[in-house]
């Protein structure tokens, strides 16, 4: 048997999933979007093809269930998610959702069944493009979702509850939706590292030790729209260099605090006419760090710089804080467990956190969690760069299976 061959299956099907998108020139497969909707039907399919029985929840999760050696056997949720930011690479979430189908796949096809069921998950919304809110799927499933959250409305001003309707879901089942709390053993997802450290000790794989916490603004700025061509520059209120200022302090707030990262992602002036001072500009603030209290004293000190920039320029500001998640430490059982398996599978047991969020922040209000990174090269990703080796994607799957086989519940 060819020695890649686990590897090789899984590139194969990340191909091909990454086929799924609604931009016939780069990746972008939002929430409940036709792309996601293509994807989730193709990976259903995929999934009862491995032995697994299939069910959406009100979420709009793909959950496939692979049983364990007798009925009553308790359940270990493996997965990730399968939405992307726009112009995405083909490996952020989609590894470990894949990774989870080929792990599945192998062990049913050898007729193995463990001392465990496990539970595949496909989340639909972990990155949080299309809404505001993101771990949407996990946050619903860890029985952590805010019903209000089915009112959030996208650019088109389309709400998540109308979408979910016509992507075959009852969002009325929102309440069905949770685990029942204590049920699993544990929810361990595979992800690309997104970062540079595996590929700086040459390790093709690493454990999570932790997922730092992040916390997500939207501000508004209202100054007063005008004619480009007639309103001197003493008597404007132009709410996009109020903005830009802004963007700089941002930005200089998070240097000069060890720890923390802000990225300014998404910016709109309107009414955004090349001959029109823009009366209301809105941009987003993503603040992260491994420590909530100082990620939280930075985003207070990104209010007082918003507000006091404001009032010199004679604009309102006010902002709202869309997303919050924990810093959220991996369960050291599991990370024990992912590390006696990543030594067995002849590579050295690598412990990093992660500066990227993931699912497993929001199922960690349900079970322990914990997560295989999988080298990227140069660290890049939501970025169509991205990339993995086969032998990585192969040494990944190795350790998958050998964690799994060997997990002990
Ligand atoms: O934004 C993140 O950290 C993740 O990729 N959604
Ligand atoms: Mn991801
Ligand atoms: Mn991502």
């Amino acid at each position: 048997m060819d020695d890649l061959a686990l590897g090789r299956r899984l590139m194969e099907r990340l191909e091909a999933l990454a086929r799924f998108s609604d931009d016939p020139d780069v990746l972008t497969r939002l929430y409940l979007s036709p792309s996601h909707k293509r994807a989730a039907d193709a990976l259903a399919g995929w999934m009862r093809e491995a032995g697994m029985a299939v069910h959406m929840d009100a979420l709009g999760t793909l959950v496939g269930r692979y049983d364990g050696g007798d009925a009553d056997a308790p359940v270990l949720l493996i997965g990730s998610h399968i939405d992307t930011v726009r112009n995405a690479g083909k490996y952020d979430g989609a590894l470990g959702v894949l990774a989870a189908l080929t792990a599945i796949e192998t062990l049913a096809r050898a007729g193995e069944r463990l001392p465990y069921a496990i539970q595949m998950v496909a989340f639909g919304d972990e990155e949080g493009v299309r809404f505001p809110s993101t771990l949407r799927g996990s946050r619903a499933l860890a029985g952590a979702i805010d019903p209000a959250s089915l009112e959030e409305r996208d650019s088109g001003g389309v709400t998540v509850r109308e979408l979910l309707v016509a992507f075959g879901c009852d969002p009325a089942r929102i309440t069905d939706a949770p685990m029942k709390r204590g049920s699993a053993l544990g929810f361990v997802e595979v992800h690309i590292e997104q970062g540079p450290v595996l590929e700086r000790a040459d390790q093709p794989v690493g454990i999570v030790t932790a997922i730092n916490g992040a916390r997500r603004l939207k501000v508004v700025v209202d100054g007063k729209a005008g004619h480009a061509g007639t309103v001197p520059m003493a008597m404007r209120r132009d709410s996009l260099a109020a903005a830009a200022e802004m963007v700089l302090a941002v930005e200089r707030l998070a240097k000069a605090t060890a720890d923390v990262v802000a990225t300014v992602g998404v910016i709109a002036a309107h009414p955004g006419a090349v001959n029109v001072i823009p009366g209301q500009t809105t941009f987003t603030v993503d603040v992260r760090s491994p420590d909530d209290s100082r990620r939280d004293a930075v985003c207070d000190r990104i209010a007082e710089a918003v507000e006091g920039i404001a009032a010199r320029r004679g604009l309102a500001a006010h902002f709202e804080t869309t997303h919050r998640a924990p810093a959220t430490a991996c369960d050291p059982g599991l990370i024990s467990a992912l590390s006696e398996a990543v030594s067995r599978t002849g590579h050295a047991p690598l412990l990093l956190h992660s500066g990227a969020g993931h699912d497993a922040m929001a199922m960690a209000a349900q079970c322990p969690v914990a997560m295989l990174f999988v080298r990227c090269a140069g660290g890049v990703s939501h970025h169509p760069a991205e990339a993995i080796s086969v032998k990585d994607a192969d040494a990944a799957m190795r350790v998958l299976l050998d964690f799994l086989r060997t997990y002990k519940p």
